[in-house]
């Protein structure tokens, strides 16, 4: 080994070994089903994330997030578990995923999965004793199982909605074949929610837990983390009693929701920090949390999950005022709580980001899954849309200025102290896919919200890896949701080693953020330009934003970076660079 390559694997190993390695760390989202494909089913797999794990080095990230991969029917693309501590046989083997870890490892690439404990799917084992077991049992006891209202329990116990659109209640049918209780799904009716005051639903969380941090995983992304604590005392309130107890669009900010946000949801967080600092380095966990900003904090907090997303930058237009205000509130949030920040313009769940700032503005928000003013469980977010563009008129988007406002926007959350989430396929510029024909549609939200919500396929495509192929290099045979025929000039082949293309920016971005960073300050800049965002961190690091439509002179120093040409030196609007000034 030469003495650089020497230096560089022992760098990996000391980044391996800090326990604060996920502070500011680069998280590479995967989500498994469409990232590559390697026996040719047409469903992104395993083996298909180990081959690709070069790719993952050279784009310099420092871990990945592995949304489900557990055996699941699919109802709500994974996040219907039926086993939490196996494998779905479609995309692997428990000896499949234990190679891909050592694969990543080696790689200096730390995992994190999702752990899915608000619900499980409805073919989980104790769902299916629940429906062959009488009312009161025990095996009732672990889901949420009510006796209806009306005269035969033939009314859902409340009028909540769920939030894929419909009720929140489903009825079964008991095992002597008469209508019988009603069970809650704050989400599809494939995903019955947990109870979460029985000790037996704690204890195996811990044991799923502790399961994948022996075989090696990192950390853990929590779904829902703000549901699974419930008050269903009786009588329960009304929607109409929810929303007029609700502070407007705050949604509830004290924690009297009957599902959302129940401070009794820390405790549980409380035990797993203590199963979490038994390794070493520390398990970390970052929470999926859409509660209120003042609320967020216990989330993050060191004695529970230590991480918690936030949305801001996420729901907000491409604008420079709206930017600094979230980045300010959220770097002060962070200090207070002891996190670090994290940052996110997309995921699985929203319209990607390419499309968003490609649409006029107000157009381009992005709506989360449950946001906390969904007072009722349903859909309606502030603005009254689903977490998608209902019904964004693909005529309207600006496919060039989208994308030259999302490597801008990118570049810019590269440079913010604490932690960047990416989502597959934005490194290569990736927009929406709008084209995707109603028979071939997989999104819950999509099914139960006829000509409302399309759904969230369209930033789930499998990746293109090639230009040509049955499906541009994911795999052998044609993929599992269709790919647009433009996908073929966004292919990762034709942009390796292209200057200027997109995934060349994010790997030198991603190259440089690892060398630049130090530590978590931020200090703005003023530019007497309220189009211009600039900010610089310790070690003369600057980076400058032009929101405006004319160009704008850069601070003195060397241009390290940018997310487009230059103009005469100057930076041209919807352009970010980062200028290093020697000290
Ligand atoms: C949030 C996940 O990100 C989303 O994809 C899923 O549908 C819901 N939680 C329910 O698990």
């Amino acid at each position: 080994m030469s003495t650089s390559a020497a230096q560089a694997h022992r760098t990996d190993a000391d980044r391996m070994s800090d326990p604060n390695w996920w502070r500011q760390a680069a998280v590479y989202q995967i989500y498994p089903r469409s990232f590559h494909d390697a026996n040719g089913d047409g469903l992104g797999d395993i083996k298909g994330i180990t081959a690709k794990v070069p790719y993952l080095k050279e784009l310099g990230i420092d871990a990945v997030w592995l949304s489900p991969f557990y055996p699941s029917a699919l109802a709500d693309g994974g996040y219907d578990v039926d086993d939490y501590r196996n494998v779905d046989p479609k995309l692997g083997t428990l000896e499949d995923f234990d190679e891909m870890a050592a694969a990543l490892h080696e790689a200096g690439i730390k995992i994190v999965v999702d752990i899915v404990p608000n619900h499980s799917s409805d073919r989980h084992e104790w769902f299916k004793e629940a429906l062959a077991s009488p009312r009161g049992s025990a095996a009732r006891e672990r889901y949420i199982f009510r006796d209806g209202r009306g005269e035969n329990g033939e009314l859902p116990p409340s009028d909540w909605d769920s939030v894929f659109g419909g009720p929140i209640w489903d009825r079964i049918t008991e095992p002597d074949g008469t209508p019988g209780q009603w069970y809650l799904h704050i989400f599809a009716k494939e995903q019955p929610d947990f109870n979460w005051e029985n000790p037996e639903i704690r204890e195996d969380f811990l044991k799923t837990l502790r399961f994948w941090s022996d075989r090696g995983v990192d950390g853990f992304r929590i779904d829902v983390a703000h549901g699974m604590a419930k008050d269903l005392s009786e009588p329960l309130p009304m929607k109409a009693d929810l929303e007029a107890k609700a502070h407007g669009t705050d949604g509830f900010t004290d924690g009297s929701h009957p599902f959302w946000d129940r401070d009794e949801v820390h405790e549980v967080y409380a035990e797993w920090r203590k199963l979490f600092n038994e390794y070493n380095p520390p398990r970390t966990a970052v929470a999926e949390a859409w509660v209120h900003e003042s609320r967020r904090a216990r989330y993050a907090s060191p004695e529970g999950l230590g991480q918690a997303f936030n949305f801001d930058l996420l729901q907000s237009d491409f604008d420079a005022a709206s930017f600094k205000k979230i980045i300010t509130d959220n770097l002060v949030a962070a200090k207070e709580s002891g996190a670090s920040s994290t940052w996110v313009f997309s995921n699985h769940d929203v319209v990607r980001h390419a499309t968003r700032y490609g649409l006029p503005k107000g157009g381009s928000k992005a709506q989360g899954t449950n946001a906390a003013q969904d007072v009722t469980g349903g859909t309606k977010g502030q603005d009254g849309k689903g977490w998608l563009l209902a019904g964004a008129p693909a005529e309207e988007l600006d496919v060039e200025l989208g994308l030259r406002r999302a490597r801008a926007a990118t570049l810019l959350l590269l440079a913010l102290p604490g932690s960047a989430y990416l989502y597959q396929g934005e490194e290569l510029g990736l927009r929406e896919v709008s084209e995707i024909p109603d028979a071939e549609r997989q999104d819950p939200s999509f099914f139960r919200n006829p000509g409302v919500e399309i759904g969230r396929d369209g930033c789930r495509v499998p990746l293109p890896w090639t230009a040509e192929g049955p499906s541009f290099g994911f795999g052998a045979g044609a993929a599992h949701l269709p790919q647009p025929d433009w996908f073929a000039d966004y292919a990762v082949a034709r942009q390796d080693g292209v200057e200027g293309s997109t995934l060349e920016l994010y790997r030198e971005a991603l190259r440089l953020r690892s060398e630049l960073q130090t530590d978590e300050e931020l200090e703005w800049v003023e530019t007497g330009n309220q189009d211009v965002l600039h900010f610089s961190r310790p070690g003369g690091w600057h980076t400058v934003t032009n929101f405006g439509s004319n160009p704008v002179e850069l601070p003195e120093g060397n241009v390290v970076a940018a997310s487009g040409p230059l103009e005469d030196g100057k930076l041209p609007s919807d352009t970010t660079a980062w200028v290093v000034r020697s000290a």
